[in-house]
């Protein structure tokens, strides 16, 4: 099972009882897994492209986006972790700081705080620095950020992968950990510009006055 557990720069390890909710026991690599993963991703996306209208700014409904992404993969999909990790909260706050950064995007896309890239990007590191699930995080937030972005502000996807896969270690996916490491200290301009935003002109003048 260490073959399964082997994971790219900025995953977060399962623990053993975590890989014991797997439900696919002739799985020996971590090849083996991102496969079944992504077919379990290819059906949830599906069920999503099914549905008419999301709550996607309800706790519930990222619990069950979780589940229909995972849930064929792990049994424990949907379902908060309960263990800490090197990345994420305290999992007894995961609730509570859910519904916050829920609360935020909402507030964001009432008030035009951001502009929508923005508003999905931020609301896309608060998910994933909470770091709710066991694992998925980043493959859920980013899905998310994606709903958060058509259903709120009618807007398109997030150009994630830029024709890479995200899953591997990559020059994008380095980038990608670097813009949220960078975001965890409060510093949004390398995630503002890997998702796609032209850097903003006042915050050089800021600085210049
Ligand atoms: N310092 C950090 N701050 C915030 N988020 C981080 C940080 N480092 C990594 N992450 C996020 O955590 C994700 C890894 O967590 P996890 O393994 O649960 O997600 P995943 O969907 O399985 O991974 P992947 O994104 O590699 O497909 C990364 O993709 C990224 O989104
Ligand atoms: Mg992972």
């Amino acid at each position: 099972m260490n073959a399964v557990a082997d994971e790219p720069d900025g995953a977060t390890p399962l623990d053993p009882d975590e890989l014991d909710g797997l439900r696919h026991r002739h799985v020996t690599t971590r090849a083996e897994l991102n496969e079944l993963e992504q077919a379990n991703i290819e059906a949830g996306l599906l069920w999503l492209a099914r549905q008419r209208k999301t709550e996607i700014l309800e706790d519930s409904f990222l619990r069950e986006l979780h589940r229909r992404l995972f849930g064929g993969v792990w049994t424990w999909a949907g379902g908060y972790r309960l263990r800490e990790k090197n990345i994420g909260i305290d999992p007894l706050l995961i609730g509570v700081q859910v519904r916050q950064a829920l609360r935020d995007a909402a507030y964001w896309a009432d008030h035009d705080t951001f502009k929508p890239l923005e508003a999905a990007a931020r609301f896309h590191h608060a998910l994933v620095k909470i770091h709710p699930f066991p694992n998925g995080n980043g493959r859920h937030a980013r899905i998310s950020a994606d709903v958060y972005l058509a259903e709120c502000f009618r807007m398109p996807p997030i150009n994630w992968s830029n024709n890479t896969d995200m899953t591997r270690n990559s020059i994008r996916r380095t980038d990608y950990i670097a813009a949220l490491r960078a975001a965890d200290n409060f510093d949004f301009a390398p995630l503002l510009s890997f998702v796609g935003l032209p850097p903003d002109p006042d915050a050089c003048l800021e600085g210049a006055e």
